[in-house]
């Protein structure tokens, strides 16, 4: 099995907003990194915001002054991809596009030599689709990284149906030894967060839309009594309601149009109407300078029925993707707390509270709606029956 260490060069392909973080994550932890985009202007832009992120991080006293420069120095930005030749990992972060990433693959499999290992941080495409245009679909993954790749801990390792185990392990020693929490995901739409999360804002939203409660009181209740770093409308002000939207209707379409995932007419609109959140200054909460955020209702009994309701929907999406297989138990609870801040494991959360109370509450919530949005899972079922525990 091939075994990297600092010595081992690293190419990044796309100058990105995510390329340009893994790129420092890798250079931070010794490695010479070369970064490849066909538009120069992008890796101009790559440099110039590394070179701002790394004197901002000297500033504060995290790095020396010579570090942050040594950083530097060890990437190099090319739009020539035959650069790539003699690195043991080329991860890909262009555009989310599969024949794009395709081509880049196939380019990539001639380019670098036969051992070098090919990840994609896709979050929503097929890895085992984009392996398919390579000769060796053995020595391609997929390593998830979350934005900004060199604060947030988690990268998802997924392989693809053809990866080999070696290149698995591999890879993730070496994500690990960057200091990161690696999680294992089968090859699936959403892999772990972007799937778990899904009702986190889907069921928020559908709150809001039944006028069962407003943005900010919802925000509240997740936070309040949640304990949530940040409410769902919030959030998705902050990640774009575009890019929220984008992922939810993937997620949806990829799961042959599960009713669990379906996005909302409510984001559709916004979206629609330029109302993205923070980036636009408008979203579900107006950023406008001097504008007055919204006051919460903050009755704390229908806090916490809103707050359980999204919780259960949670808990229950978490148990669905154990009973696939999609992850162990350990890495769903590592991947939503280090992944997206969740304040606790959702399956230890689960356990917390009492699976027969969780299922109680999904089934009050099927009996209700009569939509099979509200289905308990299989194993969700089975345990509560059984009185077993996710841990023991
Ligand atoms: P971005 O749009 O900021 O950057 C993409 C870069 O790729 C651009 O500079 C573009 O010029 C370059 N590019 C496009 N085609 C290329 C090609 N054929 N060869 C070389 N360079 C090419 O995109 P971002 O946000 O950095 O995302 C990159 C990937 O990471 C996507 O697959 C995305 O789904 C994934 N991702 C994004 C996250 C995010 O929050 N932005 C989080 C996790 C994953």
């Amino acid at each position: 099995m091939q075994l990297f260490d600092k010595t081992t060069p690293i190419a990044v392909i796309g100058a990105g907003a995510m390329g340009s973080g893994i790129a420092q994550v890798a250079a931070a932890h010794g490695h010479r990194v070369v970064v490849v985009d066909t538009q120069s202007a992008a890796l101009e832009n790559a440099r110039k915001n590394l070179e701002k992120a790394l004197n901002r991080l000297a500033e504060k006293g995290s790095i020396s002054p010579e570090n942050a420069a040594e950083i530097l120095q060890r990437i190099r930005f090319t739009t020539e991809k035959s650069a790539c030749a003699g690195c043991g990992l080329a991860i890909e972060a262009i555009i989310e596009n599969l024949s794009a990433k395709q081509a880049v693959f196939r380019e990539l499999e001639t380019l670098a030599g036969e051992d070098c290992i090919l990840a994609s941080n896709t979050s929503s495409l097929s890895i085992t689709a984009i392996a398919a245009a390579c000769r060796k679909p053995e020595r391609v993954l997929g390593a998830h990284f979350f934005n900004p790749a060199p604060l947030m801990p988690l990268v998802e390792i997924i392989p693809g149906i053809a990866t080999a185990n070696s290149v698995v392990e591999t890879s993730r020693r070496l994500v690990d030894a960057w200091g990161k929490t690696t999680v294992l995901a089968k090859d699936t739409p959403g892999f772990i967060v972007n799937r778990v999360a899904r009702p986190f804002y889907g069921e928020a939203i559908r709150i809001f839309e039944e006028g069962i409660a407003d943005a900010a009181t919802i925000d509240w209740a997740m936070k309040e009594i949640g304990g949530f770093r940040m409410g769902p409308f919030e959030l998705m002000d902050l990640i774009g309601n575009d890019v929220n939207y984008a992922v939810t209707a993937a997620v949806w379409e990829a799961f042959f149009y599960d009713p669990r995932y379906k996005p909302s007419f409510t984001q559709k609109r916004l979206v629609e109407a330029g109302r993205l959140g923070r980036k636009s200054g408008k979203g579900y909460y107006d950023y406008a300078p001097g504008a007055l955020p919204p006051e919460p209702v903050k009755s704390r009994e229908s806090g916490e029925e809103i707050f359980f309701r999204i919780l259960a929907m949670l808990i229950n999406e978490a148990a669905e993707a154990v009973f696939w297989q999609i992850a162990s138990v350990e890495d769903i609870d590592l991947a939503m707390t280090k992944g997206v801040n969740y304040p606790k494991g959702l399956l230890l959360w689960a356990d917390e509270i009492g699976l027969d109370k969780v299922l109680e509450k999904m089934r009050r919530l099927q009996d209700e709606y009569g939509e099979d949005r509200y289905r308990p899972g299989m194993l969700l079922k089975r345990m509560a029956r059984e009185g077993r525990r996710f841990y023991q």
